[in-house]
């Protein structure tokens, strides 16, 4: 398994790894998903961030399945962090220790380019994924973010931060 940055050939293994993580959208209450097709040829970028320093890139199994996709945003704050903005594993392939051992093929490339530090956002009602990250070294909160009470239709984040 490698690396690859995914184009906009690989756009229908893109669209069906998307559709199969639909279900976190419960999560974060945002219900208008991006096509693969806008990632690819459109990436989400921070505020004032530029196209340049942003990456969408996939891991494909040995059977050629797209397993994993992952955005993130180099150069974030400073020349040694990055921004993690988003890291799936399709949906048939979870709780397989493919999230780990993918995450640590990206750590690896991440140090060799000279980051130090990772930070990402996870939605709070998204204990799965807090978990992922929590065990996997993400286990520092620098920022709250989003509302204040709990309720069905509230939504808040959590900053972690890991430096590698
Ligand atoms: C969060 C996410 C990336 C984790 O990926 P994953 O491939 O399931 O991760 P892993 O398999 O490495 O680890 C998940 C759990 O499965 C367990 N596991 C690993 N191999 C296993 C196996 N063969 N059988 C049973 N469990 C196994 C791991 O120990 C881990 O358990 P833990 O939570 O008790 O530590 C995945 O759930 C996902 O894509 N979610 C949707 C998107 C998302 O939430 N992204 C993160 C927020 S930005």
């Amino acid at each position: 398994m490698n690396i690859q940055t995914i184009n906009i050939s690989m756009k229908n293994d893109l669209q069906e790894l998307i559709d199969s993580t639909v279900y976190i959208s419960k999560y974060s209450g945002y219900t208008e998903m991006r096509t693969a097709e806008e990632d690819i040829l459109e990436p989400e970028l921070p505020a004032n961030g530029i196209k340049e320093n942003a990456r969408l890139e996939c891991v494909y199994d040995e059977t050629n399945e797209m397993v994993n996709y992952c955005q993130y945003y180099k150069n974030y704050e400073n020349n040694n962090t990055l921004f993690l903005g988003g890291f799936y594993i399709k949906r048939n392939k979870q709780k397989n220790g493919l999230g780990k051992k993918i995450l640590k093929m990206y750590e690896e490339k991440w140090k060799q380019e000279g980051y130090t530090r990772i930070i990402l956002q996870v939605d709070i009602k998204n204990w799965v994924g807090i978990r992922f990250w929590f065990r996997n070294g993400y286990n520092k909160i620098i920022k709250w973010i989003g509302d204040l009470e709990y309720l069905d239709n509230t939504y808040a984040m959590i900053r972690l931060e890991k430096i590698i």
